[in-house]
């Protein structure tokens, strides 16, 4: 695999995050055999939000393999409290690391970081946008406890408009054949206009249902998400969210017997606790998948990571975006990034149309 980040899974090719998944496997049957895979090499966390298993799993990939760990999990005790902005931290953590893995709450930062960053970078989460390795976890498990990646009916639940896990995982799961998506939310949370127009653009079968009863006996996945509380205008439109959907033993009397539970997690109260001993259940054995899946996928980009440069960005129009949780607008020097799709100006960075 050649130099390069990832910001959004679509920078792999399907052979690529075959080839990842497959490694993946192996790791999990021979650990000791990558045991100094990447011995001398140096991962950086950046992470401007908070983290559990994404941080660690990340650090623990790194560790198993060889290699050492830098990082930032606050930002408070960082130079960003000094007025640094997001290219001079990232140029600088670039000329440490031989990795970055950054998280933030500003959608499209992870791309912003790319465009200075000496080192390649990975995208651990922007805001309400985009979370690839969180993808990459689930095809894993997906793999690994399903057996397959096609012909899926998968029913996604709870916050689908800020769930970035979510919008990374339909993205990805829309080019395997004969994926159904069934998405459970109130209208409020549905999915960004954006997914749904991918959804069409692959041709995939999909439906919104308000009813986690009504869709769950026809499931081969259920994804659950909790509602993210820390993406709300108030706290007011918050309370009006939580609680709606919430999985517990009695819905899954009507779901099939080899349906698989998955959940990005943390969770908050959108599963109970008597469904972690159901079989079905197996969010905590993905967060482990996770490791594994990270493990691979440091070793296929550092693999020929030497040399690498960030690719030279001029701004391409004079529009800017309006998104006010969009990385352009905080640090207003980045270039201006706009693509035209069927008619419309799409922020480069943040997905959303323009005017
Ligand atoms: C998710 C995230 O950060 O988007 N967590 C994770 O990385 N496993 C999901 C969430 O926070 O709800």
């Amino acid at each position: 695999m050649k130099a390069r980040n990832l910001i959004d899974l679509d920078d792999f090719s399907m052979e690529e995050l075959d080839e990842i998944v497959t490694l993946a496997g192996d790791i999990i049957k021979n650990p000791k055999n990558y045991a100094h895979a990447c011995d001398g090499k140096i991962l950086a966390t950046v992470f401007y939000e908070p983290s559990t298993r994404t941080q660690m799993s990340f650090q623990t990939a790194m560790l198993r393999l060889g290699g050492s760990i830098i990082g930032i999990d606050n930002p408070a005790g960082s130079s960003i409290t000094k007025g640094e902005n997001l290219k001079d931290t990232i140029k600088i953590i670039g000329g440490y690391a031989d990795i970055i893995v950054m998280r933030t709450a500003l959608e499209g930062a992870a791309k912003a970081g790319s465009i200075y960053s000496k080192c390649p970078i990975i995208n651990a989460g922007d805001g309400g946008h985009l979370h690839p390795t969180q993808t990459l976890t689930d095809v894993t498990t997906l793999s690994f406890e399903l057996g397959r990646l096609d012909n899926i009916t998968i029913g996604l639940c709870g916050d689908l408009k800020y769930g970035r896990t979510v919008h990374s995982l339909v993205k990805c799961m829309v080019k395997y054949k004969n994926n159904k998506f069934v998405f459970i939310s109130t209208p409020e949370l549905t999915i960004p206009d954006y997914i749904r127009e991918i959804l069409d653009e692959y041709g995939c079968e999909y439906s919104f249902v308000d009813n986690l009863n009504d869709a769950i006996p026809e499931l081969d996945v259920l994804y659950m998400t909790r509602i993210q509380r820390e993406r709300f205008e108030t706290q007011e439109a918050y309370e009006k969210q939580k609680g709606i959907f919430v999985l517990d033993t009695e819905k899954l009397k009507n779901a099939r017997s080899d349906l698989k539970i998955l959940h990005p997690l943390p969770r908050v109260d959108e599963i109970t606790d008597e469904v972690d001993y159901d079989p079905r259940a197996i969010y905590f054995k993905q967060a482990v998948y996770g490791m594994y899946a990270r493990m691979a996928l440091i070793m296929k980009m550092l693999e020929n990571s030497e040399g690498y440069e960030p690719t030279r960005v001029y701004s391409n129009s004079e529009l800017k975006c309006k998104n006010p949780k969009c990385v352009t607008v905080l640090e207003p020097y980045l270039p201006t990034l706009v693509i035209e799709k069927d008619g419309k100006h799409v922020c480069e960075y943040c997905d959303k149309t323009i005017g």
